[in-house]
């Protein structure tokens, strides 16, 4: 549904220049939700507005629902009038809402249907139409300051749905909302994606956001995607920073000199005792260091991190199990987690991805 090759983001101000974006392949497939990460200043916003065109990529291209948006940029007045007939199937929303205060509710979302010139009557019926399925059928008449955070930003949604868009952008759409508001928001966007089959990018800054609602994410570091996939596979990848985000299971070593192992159980194999057997089959004790189960698109997964006796070298043939019977094994490194000095605490482990695979 969206493609992005090679884009590139240079902003440039007097003789400095930011490299926002710095090659990003993105895809984002029909009807999913999409969810990016990364600390500020990683590029998030700008990939968001670069989808729409609302920021001018400085180079590559971007496909949305089979049209170069980027091909159309900047050509005349036949494609100038191409780009915006695209971009009126791309909804956005803000994290500040950006309602005009002046206006009703209803006239808010009449906004964008005045822009495409749709008349008056079918712009009335649209808005209510939209104000019904966003649950704020009766405040058409009121105006955004007689409104509640969320209602406000159900107000946004409302507005960005009015060109019937194949996709809605969010850019951080519930971090100014209190947690329990964030939790409706977050339900209505999924339930839109279940019911119109809207594509939905969405920012945000937490991880439960990605575990309730995306199917797949992107993790930004430094203009550049560093990791990406469905969640459930970005799960199942060794070694996952995403994976190891959405499912800290913490725990510190107990000493030095053992081996701590994350181990992370997909479907069945969440619910047969592997540890117990591991134990017995080769008469290790076994610490548990931390564990953690979560519901991931549907599926339960569960993340243990378990300390074994004995250096990497002794536990080669333990690990191996464990792999045989279907299991993620991540191999923390031993190095990072004796060196901290003594009465510091020791940091998480950091995870060998090459180790023992
Ligand atoms: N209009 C601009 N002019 C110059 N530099 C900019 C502009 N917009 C963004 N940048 C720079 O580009 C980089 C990426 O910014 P961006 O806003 O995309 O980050 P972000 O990941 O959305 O961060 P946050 O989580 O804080 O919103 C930053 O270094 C930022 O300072
Ligand atoms: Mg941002």
């Amino acid at each position: 549904m969206i493609t992005t090759t090679g884009l590139t983001k240079v902003y440039r101000s007097g003789d400095r220049e930011v490299t926002a974006l710095d090659g990003v392949d993105l895809h984002v497939r029909e009807g999913e939700v999409y969810g990016v990460l990364g600390q500020s200043g990683a590029g998030k916003s700008t990939l968001i507005r670069c989808l729409n065109l609302l920021e001018r990529p400085t180079s590559g291209t971007v496909t949305v629902a089979g049209t170069d948006l980027t091909a159309l940029a900047g050509r005349g007045e036949r494609a100038g009038a191409a780009l915006r007939a695209a971009r009126s199937h791309i909804g956005m929303v803000f994290q500040h809402f950006n309602l005009l205060s002046s206006r009703t509710v209803q006239d808010n979302v009449e906004l964008p249907l005045e822009i495409l010139k749709v008349d008056r009557r079918e712009r009335s019926r649209k808005a209510l139409e939209l104000l019904d399925l966003v649950g704020l059928a009766d405040k058409a008449k009121a105006y955004p300051a007689q409104l509640s955070g969320g209602q406000k930003q159900r107000v946004g949604i409302a507005r960005a749905l009015a060109g019937d868009p194949k996709v809605l952008l969010s850019d951080e759409a519930t971090s100014a909302l209190d947690p329990e508001t964030t939790r409706s928001i977050l339900q209505l966007l999924r339930d839109l994606n279940q019911q119109l089959g809207l594509t939905i990018v969405l920012i945000t800054h937490e991880m439960d956001v990605v575990k309730t609602i995306c199917d797949s994410a992107a993790l930004m570091k430094g203009g550049r995607v560093v990791e990406s996939g469905t969640v459930a596979g970005l799960l199942a990848t060794p070694g996952s920073e995403l994976a190891r985000e959405l499912f800290p299971v913490g725990g510190e070593p107990s000493g030095d000199g053992r081996t701590v192992v994350d181990v992370t159980f997909h479907g069945s194999a969440a619910t047969r005792p592997v540890i117990s057997e591991l134990s017995r089959t080769y008469n290790v004790d076994i610490s548990i260091l931390g564990a953690a189960m979560d519901t991931v698109g549907g599926k339960q997964i569960g993340r243990m991190r378990i300390e074994l006796p004995g250096p990497f070298e002794e536990n080669v043939v333990p690990i191996g199990f464990l792999r045989e019977q279907g299991l993620q094994v991540d191999v923390a490194d031993a190095a990072d987690t004796t060196d901290a000095p003594a009465g510091a605490t020791a940091p998480a482990p950091t995870l060998r991805k090459d180790a023992a695979k």
